[in-house]
């Protein structure tokens, strides 16, 4: 099983870039003093992420131990999650570039911009080579000055590519579209924050008003935290979206246009992510006395564009992995998410597979598209059996190089 597509590491000279705007910010401190007071910073950031959830302007973009902190910690990590979503929409669902002139990305609660310059990054890794512009909305005018700043001094990365930074506070002042609209929209990790005080009918018309702005081939980019109640939410929004406006179409994290079934039935499960990343050896270092968890980033995620959804035929022939692979006594188990919408259960009998296989079964990840030929209907309802581990094909498995 060879996973595909396999995303570049995160690039040495941002971590290097990072590392020493911290540095040049406080000169007299020692490195370990420097460590210190970033560590600090991250556990309240964490707190703040995973606990409180509380955010005004001044709670992380306002100060330059906040921004520097970010920047070394967490930076690393939404890049690598929004590279997994945007490789989805390229490799998987059929996102085109504008056959001629400029490609333009709208990144909504940018910040320094991990999602944005991500996104430049990857497509030209890709080998896209149109103009990209990157309009970049955030209520932190600190945070749009550091990510120009990081935009100018790697310009390597992203040849032929400029940002052009607004600050605004979104919540209440998303403006009409003009003319110029946007191929992609993201949104990394920013919905949530912006829309914190928000019922469902105010995000909803939100929303609406976000796609306003897309071109009819371009495609929005929803990543948020994956605790249950923000991807349930997520979820439900999207669906909801969808209905009120047929034009819009649902092209993940599902198939053929389908909702989110967790929302709707009871299950174990919910809709999110789970990547391994590769952690930088700044973070490496932030990190060795806090023990938070640096190797792998959990995400919700769904995807919106009024194209034409790529179809795929089935039910349980294709799946999106939303669990664990779990390997008990006799058996190797996951579920997924089928073609139909529905949720199944694949089960591979341990005793006809060699170490091996297990081992490249047990490396799939929550988020992984597969393809099951052969499968064979159980006794439990929707329980598939598969005969041997070729049964898997990988349609979509995102990997990090090992950097
Ligand atoms: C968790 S950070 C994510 C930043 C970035 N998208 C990334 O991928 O790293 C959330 C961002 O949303 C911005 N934000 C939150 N509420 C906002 C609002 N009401 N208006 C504008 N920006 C907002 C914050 O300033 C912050 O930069």
């Amino acid at each position: 099983m060879t996973p595909h597509p396999i995303l570049p590491p995160f690039p040495k000279s941002i971590e290097k870039w990072w590392w020493n705007q911290a540095c040049l910010k406080w000169p007299d401190y020692s490195e370990d003093k420097l460590l210190n007071a970033i560590r600090r910073e991250i556990v309240e950031q964490s707190d703040r992420f995973n606990k409180t959830r509380s955010f005004d302007s001044n709670s992380y973009g306002s100060r330059d131990l906040s921004i520097l902190s970010y920047g070394n910690f967490f930076f690393p990590r939404t890049w690598q999650a929004m590279s997994f979503a945007l490789s989805e929409a390229y490799f998987l669902r059929n996102w085109k570039a504008p056959r001629k002139g400029p490609l333009r990305i709208l990144d909504l609660g940018s910040g320094s911009g991990a999602s944005g310059l991500a996104s430049l990054f990857q497509l030209r890794q890709w080998s896209v080579k149109n103009p990209i512009s990157l309009e970049a909305w955030d209520y932190s005018g600190k945070s749009l000055a550091t990510m120009k700043n990081l935009h100018r001094s790697c310009m390597d990365l992203w040849p032929d590519s400029k940002v052009f930074t607004t600050r605004k506070d979104l919540t209440n002042d998303l403006p009409p579209p003009n003319k110029r609209k946007f191929d992609l929209i993201l949104l990394g990790f920013s919905l949530n924050e912006i829309l914190q005080e928000s019922e469902s009918g105010s995000r909803i018309e939100w929303m609406k008003k976000v796609l306003h702005h897309l071109k009819p081939g371009g495609f929005v980019l929803i990543m948020d935290p994956a605790s249950v109640d923000s991807c349930t939410r997520l979820q439900e929004d999207s669906f909801i979206l969808k209905q009120e406006d047929a034009r819009i179409n649902l092209h993940a994290p599902y198939f053929n246009g389908l909702p989110c079934p967790f929302f709707i039935q009871k299950s174990k499960y919910y809709s999110h992510e789970v990547r391994r990343i590769t952690p930088t050896q700044t973070v490496q270092r932030i990190n060795s006395p806090l023990h938070l968890e640096t190797r792998e980033v959990k995400f919700g995620f769904t995807m919106l564009s009024k194209a034409d959804v790529v179809t795929l035929p089935g039910g349980s022939e294709h799946c999106r992995l939303v669990s664990p692979v779990r390997k008990r006594k006799g058996t190797i188990s996951f579920i997924g998410i089928g073609s139909d919408g529905e949720e199944y259960r694949y089960e591979l009998q341990r005793r006809d597979i060699k170490k091996e296989e297990t081992k490249g079964v047990l490396l799939l990840q929550r988020g992984d598209v597969l393809q099951i030929n052969g499968g064979v209907a159980g006794k439990e309802e929707r329980q598939i059996r598969l005969p041997s581990p070729q049964s898997i094909s990988l349609l979509f498995t995102p990997r990090i190089e090992v950097g």
